[in-house]
Protein backbone atom coordinates (compact mmCIF):
# COMPACT_ATOMS: atom_id res chain seq x y z
CA UNK A 1 0.00 0.00 0.00
CA UNK A 2 2.47 2.46 0.67
CA UNK A 3 4.64 1.64 -1.77
CA UNK A 4 1.63 2.08 -4.27
CA UNK A 5 1.23 5.55 -2.93
CA UNK A 6 4.93 6.12 -2.83
CA UNK A 7 4.76 5.44 -6.65
CA UNK A 8 1.76 6.98 -7.20
CA UNK A 9 3.19 10.68 -5.51
CA UNK A 10 6.73 9.78 -7.22
CA UNK A 11 4.41 9.68 -10.55
CA UNK A 12 2.69 12.65 -9.94
CA UNK A 13 5.86 14.75 -8.73
CA UNK A 14 7.40 13.35 -12.23
CA UNK A 15 4.69 14.77 -14.14
CA UNK A 16 4.49 18.28 -12.34
CA UNK A 17 8.37 18.49 -13.49
CA UNK A 18 7.99 17.40 -16.90
CA UNK A 19 5.16 19.73 -17.55
CA UNK A 20 7.17 22.17 -15.82
CA UNK A 21 9.99 21.53 -17.70
CA UNK A 22 7.59 21.55 -21.15
CA UNK A 23 5.83 24.28 -19.92
CA UNK A 24 9.02 26.45 -19.72
CA UNK A 25 10.86 25.30 -22.76
CA UNK A 26 12.35 28.66 -24.49
CA UNK A 27 10.42 28.81 -27.79
CA UNK A 28 12.39 30.81 -30.47
CA UNK A 29 11.45 31.84 -34.10
CA UNK A 30 14.10 32.12 -37.08
CA UNK A 31 13.70 33.91 -39.60
CA UNK A 32 16.16 32.75 -42.31
CA UNK A 33 16.52 34.73 -46.00
CA UNK A 34 16.52 31.53 -47.88
CA UNK A 35 19.15 29.33 -49.04
CA UNK A 36 21.06 30.63 -51.76
CA UNK A 37 24.52 29.30 -51.34
CA UNK A 38 26.02 26.63 -49.70
CA UNK A 39 27.01 29.15 -46.46
CA UNK A 40 23.55 29.85 -45.72
CA UNK A 41 22.68 26.29 -45.72
CA UNK A 42 24.86 25.22 -43.33
CA UNK A 43 23.84 28.03 -40.94
CA UNK A 44 20.08 27.05 -41.15
CA UNK A 45 21.25 23.17 -40.35
CA UNK A 46 23.82 24.54 -37.65
CA UNK A 47 20.89 26.76 -35.64
CA UNK A 48 18.38 24.15 -36.09
CA UNK A 49 20.95 21.60 -34.67
CA UNK A 50 22.25 23.94 -31.73
CA UNK A 51 18.55 24.74 -30.88
CA UNK A 52 17.93 21.21 -30.31
CA UNK A 53 20.73 20.60 -28.51
CA UNK A 54 19.72 23.15 -25.70
CA UNK A 55 16.21 22.20 -25.72
CA UNK A 56 15.08 24.98 -27.60
CA UNK A 57 11.64 25.19 -29.44
CA UNK A 58 12.42 26.57 -32.86
CA UNK A 59 10.30 28.00 -35.22
CA UNK A 60 11.66 28.08 -38.88
CA UNK A 61 10.56 30.41 -41.33
CA UNK A 62 12.33 30.54 -44.55
CA UNK A 63 11.89 34.15 -46.62
CA UNK A 64 12.47 32.67 -50.04
CA UNK A 65 14.35 35.98 -50.33
CA UNK A 66 11.85 38.37 -49.77
CA UNK A 67 11.84 40.71 -47.06
CA UNK A 68 8.12 41.52 -47.37
CA UNK A 69 7.90 37.37 -46.17
CA UNK A 70 10.95 38.14 -43.51
CA UNK A 71 8.19 41.11 -42.04
CA UNK A 72 5.43 38.56 -42.07
CA UNK A 73 7.26 36.11 -41.03
CA UNK A 74 8.12 38.15 -37.68
CA UNK A 75 4.62 39.24 -37.06
CA UNK A 76 3.66 35.79 -36.72
CA UNK A 77 6.11 34.94 -34.37
CA UNK A 78 4.81 38.10 -32.73
CA UNK A 79 1.70 36.93 -32.59
CA UNK A 80 2.68 33.52 -31.25
CA UNK A 81 4.13 35.31 -28.36
CA UNK A 82 7.58 33.58 -29.32
CA UNK A 83 10.62 34.04 -26.17
CA UNK A 84 12.70 35.66 -28.58
CA UNK A 85 13.38 36.19 -32.94
CA UNK A 86 16.51 35.74 -34.82
CA UNK A 87 17.05 37.44 -37.65
CA UNK A 88 18.79 37.09 -40.45
CA UNK A 89 17.62 40.28 -42.54
CA UNK A 90 18.02 40.40 -46.30
CA UNK A 91 18.68 44.33 -46.43
CA UNK A 92 19.88 46.61 -44.63
CA UNK A 93 16.65 49.31 -44.30
CA UNK A 94 13.05 48.93 -43.83
CA UNK A 95 12.98 46.81 -40.17
CA UNK A 96 12.19 49.99 -37.96
CA UNK A 97 8.16 49.31 -37.70
CA UNK A 98 8.44 45.71 -37.24
CA UNK A 99 11.18 45.59 -34.62
CA UNK A 100 9.54 48.66 -32.87
CA UNK A 101 6.68 45.89 -32.66
CA UNK A 102 8.88 42.77 -31.55
CA UNK A 103 10.18 46.05 -29.04
CA UNK A 104 6.53 46.40 -27.91
CA UNK A 105 5.85 43.00 -27.04
CA UNK A 106 9.05 42.50 -24.94
CA UNK A 107 10.28 40.15 -27.26
CA UNK A 108 13.87 40.41 -27.62
CA UNK A 109 15.36 40.32 -31.22
CA UNK A 110 19.14 38.87 -32.46
CA UNK A 111 19.93 39.84 -35.66
CA UNK A 112 22.02 36.80 -37.61
CA UNK A 113 25.15 37.67 -39.90
CA UNK A 114 23.54 40.63 -41.45
CA UNK A 115 22.99 43.89 -39.89
CA UNK A 116 20.16 46.40 -40.24
CA UNK A 117 20.17 50.26 -40.72
CA UNK A 118 17.76 50.76 -37.30
CA UNK A 119 18.37 52.33 -34.02
CA UNK A 120 20.20 49.58 -31.98
CA UNK A 121 17.96 49.44 -29.54
CA UNK A 122 15.79 47.56 -31.43
CA UNK A 123 17.30 44.63 -31.28
CA UNK A 124 19.29 43.33 -27.93
CA UNK A 125 22.86 42.03 -29.91
CA UNK A 126 23.71 41.35 -33.69
CA UNK A 127 26.19 38.06 -34.32
CA UNK A 128 28.08 38.77 -37.22
CA UNK A 129 31.66 39.08 -38.69
CA UNK A 130 33.34 42.56 -39.11
CA UNK A 131 32.27 42.28 -42.74
CA UNK A 132 34.00 45.40 -43.75
CA UNK A 133 36.98 43.79 -42.59
CA UNK A 134 36.48 40.64 -44.39
CA UNK A 135 36.54 42.80 -47.93
CA UNK A 136 39.87 44.92 -46.47
CA UNK A 137 41.16 41.13 -45.90
CA UNK A 138 40.43 40.04 -49.59
CA UNK A 139 41.75 43.20 -51.35
CA UNK A 140 44.87 43.16 -49.07
CA UNK A 141 45.85 39.68 -50.23
CA UNK A 142 44.90 40.76 -53.97
CA UNK A 143 47.66 44.05 -53.10
CA UNK A 144 50.01 41.86 -51.49
CA UNK A 145 50.22 39.09 -54.43
CA UNK A 146 50.27 41.09 -57.26
CA UNK A 147 52.45 43.95 -56.57
CA UNK A 148 53.29 46.14 -58.88
CA UNK A 149 51.28 45.09 -62.41
CA UNK A 150 48.65 46.40 -63.43
CA UNK A 151 45.38 44.81 -62.11
CA UNK A 152 41.76 45.36 -63.69
CA UNK A 153 39.38 43.66 -61.06
CA UNK A 154 35.49 42.18 -62.02
CA UNK A 155 32.94 42.57 -58.72
CA UNK A 156 30.43 39.92 -57.84
CA UNK A 157 28.15 41.37 -55.62
CA UNK A 158 26.36 40.16 -53.40
CA UNK A 159 22.63 40.72 -52.79
CA UNK A 160 21.82 44.42 -53.83
CA UNK A 161 20.75 46.53 -50.59
CA UNK A 162 22.42 43.94 -48.27
CA UNK A 163 25.08 44.67 -45.55
CA UNK A 164 27.59 41.79 -46.95
CA UNK A 165 27.29 43.58 -50.22
CA UNK A 166 27.70 47.14 -49.21
CA UNK A 167 30.40 46.27 -46.40
CA UNK A 168 32.83 43.76 -48.05
CA UNK A 169 32.77 46.36 -51.35
CA UNK A 170 33.41 48.94 -49.02
CA UNK A 171 36.66 46.92 -47.27
CA UNK A 172 37.64 45.70 -50.82
CA UNK A 173 37.85 49.23 -52.14
CA UNK A 174 39.54 50.85 -48.78
CA UNK A 175 42.81 47.65 -49.48
CA UNK A 176 42.96 48.96 -52.78
CA UNK A 177 42.62 52.28 -52.31
CA UNK A 178 46.13 54.06 -53.15
CA UNK A 179 47.58 51.26 -55.03
CA UNK A 180 47.12 53.49 -58.89
CA UNK A 181 47.93 50.09 -60.48
CA UNK A 182 44.27 48.49 -59.21
CA UNK A 183 41.11 49.54 -61.00
CA UNK A 184 37.57 47.81 -60.87
CA UNK A 185 36.78 47.69 -64.17
CA UNK A 186 33.43 45.93 -63.77
CA UNK A 187 30.88 45.27 -60.92
CA UNK A 188 27.35 43.70 -60.81
CA UNK A 189 25.40 41.88 -58.69
CA UNK A 190 25.09 38.13 -58.72
CA UNK A 191 22.89 37.67 -56.03
CA UNK A 192 24.78 35.38 -53.79
CA UNK A 193 23.98 32.33 -56.16
CA UNK A 194 26.46 30.32 -58.26
CA UNK A 195 24.08 30.31 -61.04
CA UNK A 196 24.23 34.34 -61.08
CA UNK A 197 27.60 34.43 -60.62
CA UNK A 198 27.91 32.68 -63.44
CA UNK A 199 25.78 34.14 -65.65
CA UNK A 200 27.24 37.32 -65.23
CA UNK A 201 31.05 36.15 -65.30
CA UNK A 202 30.14 35.21 -68.72
CA UNK A 203 29.17 38.78 -69.30
CA UNK A 204 32.44 40.06 -68.10
CA UNK A 205 34.07 37.99 -69.85
CA UNK A 206 32.49 38.83 -73.26
CA UNK A 207 32.74 42.65 -72.56
CA UNK A 208 36.25 42.04 -71.44
CA UNK A 209 37.75 40.76 -74.61
CA UNK A 210 37.36 37.09 -73.66
CA UNK A 211 38.90 37.69 -70.39
CA UNK A 212 41.95 38.80 -71.79
CA UNK A 213 41.87 42.19 -70.03
CA UNK A 214 41.05 40.83 -66.65
CA UNK A 215 43.88 40.15 -64.01
CA UNK A 216 41.37 39.14 -60.97
CA UNK A 217 37.73 38.49 -59.88
CA UNK A 218 36.54 39.55 -56.14
CA UNK A 219 32.90 37.72 -55.95
CA UNK A 220 31.50 38.73 -52.42
CA UNK A 221 30.63 34.67 -51.60
CA UNK A 222 32.70 31.46 -52.68
CA UNK A 223 29.28 30.18 -54.39
CA UNK A 224 29.58 32.63 -57.00
CA UNK A 225 33.13 32.23 -57.34
CA UNK A 226 32.90 28.99 -58.17
CA UNK A 227 30.29 29.77 -60.66
CA UNK A 228 32.69 32.26 -62.45
CA UNK A 229 35.15 29.86 -62.24
CA UNK A 230 33.14 27.56 -64.58
CA UNK A 231 32.79 30.49 -66.80
CA UNK A 232 36.42 30.81 -66.69
CA UNK A 233 37.23 27.34 -68.09
CA UNK A 234 34.37 27.14 -70.72
CA UNK A 235 35.56 30.77 -72.12
CA UNK A 236 38.96 28.78 -72.36
CA UNK A 237 40.99 30.26 -68.95
CA UNK A 238 42.60 28.90 -66.34
CA UNK A 239 41.20 30.25 -63.30
CA UNK A 240 43.32 30.71 -60.18
CA UNK A 241 46.36 31.53 -63.27
CA UNK A 242 44.78 33.76 -65.85
CA UNK A 243 42.11 34.99 -63.67
CA UNK A 244 42.77 35.07 -60.18
CA UNK A 245 39.95 34.39 -57.57
CA UNK A 246 39.87 35.71 -54.30
CA UNK A 247 36.06 35.67 -52.50
CA UNK A 248 34.60 35.40 -49.06
CA UNK A 249 32.94 32.11 -47.02
CA UNK A 250 34.94 29.01 -46.72
CA UNK A 251 32.46 26.67 -47.83
CA UNK A 252 33.62 22.98 -48.44
CA UNK A 253 33.51 23.28 -52.43
CA UNK A 254 35.62 26.46 -52.73
CA UNK A 255 38.66 24.26 -50.67
CA UNK A 256 38.59 21.74 -53.96
CA UNK A 257 38.66 24.78 -56.17
CA UNK A 258 42.03 25.94 -54.11
CA UNK A 259 43.46 22.31 -54.18
CA UNK A 260 42.96 22.39 -57.88
CA UNK A 261 44.67 25.78 -57.97
CA UNK A 262 41.60 27.15 -59.60
CA UNK A 263 40.74 29.51 -56.58
CA UNK A 264 43.92 31.60 -54.73
CA UNK A 265 42.00 32.73 -51.66
CA UNK A 266 38.91 32.80 -49.32
CA UNK A 267 37.89 34.58 -45.94
CA UNK A 268 36.21 32.14 -43.72
CA UNK A 269 32.60 33.28 -42.26
CA UNK A 270 31.39 30.71 -39.46
CA UNK A 271 27.85 29.63 -39.83
CA UNK A 272 28.16 28.85 -36.38
CA UNK A 273 26.00 32.58 -35.56
CA UNK A 274 23.42 30.63 -33.10
CA UNK A 275 25.42 29.27 -30.89
CA UNK A 276 26.80 32.95 -29.25
CA UNK A 277 23.37 33.41 -30.05
CA UNK A 278 21.73 31.32 -27.68
CA UNK A 279 24.57 31.69 -25.15
CA UNK A 280 23.74 35.20 -24.89
CA UNK A 281 19.69 34.64 -25.20
CA UNK A 282 19.65 32.21 -22.32
CA UNK A 283 21.66 34.16 -20.30
CA UNK A 284 19.31 37.50 -20.80
CA UNK A 285 16.04 34.90 -20.34
CA UNK A 286 17.41 34.23 -17.01
CA UNK A 287 18.70 36.84 -15.22
CA UNK A 288 18.40 39.77 -17.56
CA UNK A 289 22.08 39.94 -18.13
CA UNK A 290 22.52 42.53 -21.63
CA UNK A 291 24.72 41.37 -23.89
CA UNK A 292 27.20 43.80 -26.30
CA UNK A 293 25.41 45.32 -28.74
CA UNK A 294 27.71 43.53 -31.64
CA UNK A 295 29.20 39.64 -30.61
CA UNK A 296 31.90 39.70 -33.18
CA UNK A 297 32.80 36.16 -35.10
CA UNK A 298 36.59 35.88 -37.02
CA UNK A 299 37.61 36.32 -39.99
CA UNK A 300 40.53 34.03 -41.28
CA UNK A 301 41.87 34.33 -44.61
CA UNK A 302 43.33 30.31 -46.30
CA UNK A 303 44.78 30.21 -49.52
CA UNK A 304 46.11 27.42 -51.44
CA UNK A 305 49.31 27.27 -48.92
CA UNK A 306 46.34 26.15 -46.22
CA UNK A 307 46.41 22.60 -47.03
CA UNK A 308 42.63 22.93 -48.95
CA UNK A 309 42.41 19.66 -49.04
CA UNK A 310 42.90 18.77 -45.20
CA UNK A 311 40.00 22.06 -44.47
CA UNK A 312 37.59 20.64 -47.31
CA UNK A 313 37.68 16.89 -45.56
CA UNK A 314 37.09 18.58 -42.15
CA UNK A 315 34.54 21.08 -43.25
CA UNK A 316 32.68 18.57 -45.57
CA UNK A 317 30.17 17.16 -43.46
CA UNK A 318 29.21 20.54 -41.56
CA UNK A 319 26.12 21.02 -43.05
CA UNK A 320 26.96 23.00 -46.34
O1 LIG B 1 25.39 37.33 -44.80
C1 LIG B 1 26.34 36.40 -45.11
C2 LIG B 1 26.35 36.11 -46.58
O2 LIG B 1 25.08 35.71 -47.03
C3 LIG B 1 27.26 34.96 -47.00
O3 LIG B 1 28.57 35.36 -47.18
C4 LIG B 1 26.65 34.55 -48.28
O4 LIG B 1 27.07 33.33 -48.78
C5 LIG B 1 25.24 34.61 -47.88
O5 LIG B 1 24.31 34.03 -48.49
Amino acid sequence: MMLKSALAGATVLASVVLSTSVASAVTVGFSQIGSESGWRAAETTVTKQEAEKRGIDLKFADAQQKQENQIKALRSFIAQGVDAILLAPVVETGWDSVLEEAKDAEIPVILLDRTVAASDDLYLTAVTSDLVHEGRVAGEWLVENVGDEDCSIVELQGTTGSSPAIARKKGFEEAIAGHENFEIIRSQTGDFTRTKGKEVMESFLKAENGGANICALYAHNDDMALGAIQAIKEAGLKPGEDILVVSIDAVPDIFQALAAGEANATVELTPNMAGPAFDVLEAYLSDGTVPPKWIQTESKLYTQADDPKAVYEEKKNLGY
